[in-house]
């Protein structure tokens, strides 16, 4: 009898110890989730990393044949109003145009599609990266600030040919890139 009198004391303290430790532990938990959520609504906010509120869709069978992204059309080209985009197809396994020219320091929208798989593309180590998708045309603007030459190589793999498809951007000064650029006409650096 002795002996079990100490136990049952100590029963019921060891017992609350436990539960406060386990509260302790689901605060910690709580805090370490709200942190989490907090983050991703500050990332979201902040950095505008969003799902894209509007999906472009092109038809993959007449890509080849009509509208925007034909042969003719691809390359970079200065709109009435100055503003420099940039067509691109993707396809096994390569880029089309194969060089692409855009001016520094303006902003330059890509417009670009694959014909076939999933492509990908990032220039060099500007933030101007993209997937190519059959079927859906992906857009976005930057601005490249530093003249040179950069490597564009295909980012997602897409079959045997992957690590062999890349193709070039070549950022000239704004003043040089103007000087070249006539309306109506696309501008890639590889002569066709
Ligand atoms: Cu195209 Cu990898």
């Amino acid at each position: 009898m002795s002996t079990m009198v100490p136990m049952a004391a100590a029963e019921p303290d060891s017992h609350a110890t436990a539960i406060a430790a386990e509260r302790r532990w689901a605060w910690v938990v709580i805090a370490i989730m709200a942190l989490l959520v907090a983050m991703m609504v500050f990332t979201g906010l902040h950095w505008s990393a969003m799902p894209p509120s509007r999906v472009e869709t092109v038809d993959v069978k007449t890509l080849h044949l009509k509208g925007e992204f034909v042969e003719s059309n691809l390359g970079t080209s200065v709109g009435a109003d100055g503003k420099v985009t940039v067509r691109l197809v993707g396809q096994q396994y390569s880029f089309q145009p194969q060089c692409i020219v855009v001016p520094a320091g303006m902003p330059v929208t890509f417009r670009g599609t694959a014909t076939d798989t999933i492509h990908g593309f990032v220039v060099g180590r500007t933030n101007a990266n993209t997937m190519l998708i059959p079927g859906f045309v992906s857009t976005f603007t930057t601005t490249f600030t530093t003249p040179g030459e950069q490597l564009m190589p295909c980012h997602e793999y897409c079959g045997t040919g992957h690590e062999a498809m890349w193709a070039r951007v070549q950022v000239l000064p704004a003043a040089e890139f103007m000087a070249k650029a006539k309306p109506g006409e696309r501008l890639s650096c590889v002569p066709r």
